[in-house]
């Protein structure tokens, strides 16, 4: 059975396609969850909305808690730690995550950093050893299988790699970054573009971007578990 761990990060309430001023990203993940269970009806689905429940950001007695050992940890540090485990422990039972990703300024929404910052959490998804020979950290979800699905969108157009604006997008790469550092690897992407000219262009893109989702859903599911 396939654990699905379906992440929206905008900060838009609905999808695009069911109202107006909805999110273009919540309607690519939504349309990749509900093809999926389509076709893999056993699917458990997790749901995590950091767009609108927001992680709370990294504080100095989360630190301080996180690289403390498990066994010595106090009360207060407990509960510094009780978001991010609760995160932690959705990425470690999911197979397969599939994110919402708006580009806010370049970059993802802060909510979404905030809910990199309390999952790249030392010992529990990453490891650290200064006295180790060669690599002090090691990703601890390496080898896992578990892939990543980042389902962006954007205002402006030409994002891609090469293109217009591709050294401005951070969004992508620096998600990329994150989940790579923790060991998940395996990584697909699609988006929507032109938002802001909101014409043909838009609903051109839209329809690209579903027909990606589309692809990426039958494309994986070949590998479902
Ligand atoms: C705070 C904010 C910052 C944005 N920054 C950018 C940007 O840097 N570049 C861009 O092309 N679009 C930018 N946009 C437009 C969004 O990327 C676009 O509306 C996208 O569709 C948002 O995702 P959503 O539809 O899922 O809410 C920004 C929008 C907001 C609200």
């Amino acid at each position: 059975m396939t654990m699905l761990l379906h992440i929206d990060a905008s900060a838009r309430y609905g999808c695009s396609d069911k109202i107006s001023h909805g999110s273009h990203t919540r309607r690519l993940t939504a349309r990749f969850v509900k093809q999926w269970i389509s076709l893999h009806p056993k699917t458990k689905v997790l749901y995590r909305d950091v767009g609108q429940d927001a992680p709370p950001p990294v504080t100095g007695k989360w630190i301080q808690a996180a690289f403390t050992p498990e066994h010595a940890r106090e009360d207060w540090m407990k509960k510094a730690l009780s978001m991010s485990d609760t995160l932690v422990d959705e990425i470690l039972q999911a197979d397969l995550i599939v994110a919402g990703v708006p580009m806010y300024n370049f970059g993802p929404p802060a909510q979404f950093k905030a809910y990199i910052d309390n999952i790249v959490r030392v010992g529990r998804t990453f490891g650290f050893d200064r006295n180790r020979d060669g690599e002090p950290y090691w990703p601890l979800l390496a080898d896992s299988g578990k892939r990543l699905v980042i389902l962006s969108s954007r205002g402006d157009y030409g994002y891609q790699l090469g293109n217009r604006l591709g050294d401005s997008n951070h969004v992508e790469a620096s998600v990329r970054t994150a989940f790579a550092y923790i060991g998940v690897t395996d990584v697909y992407e699609a988006a929507i573009e032109y938002d802001e000219f909101a014409d043909h262009r838009l609903t051109d893109s839209i329809r690209q971007a579903e027909r990606n989702v589309d692809d990426l859903v039958s494309m994986l599911g070949t590998h479902a578990i």
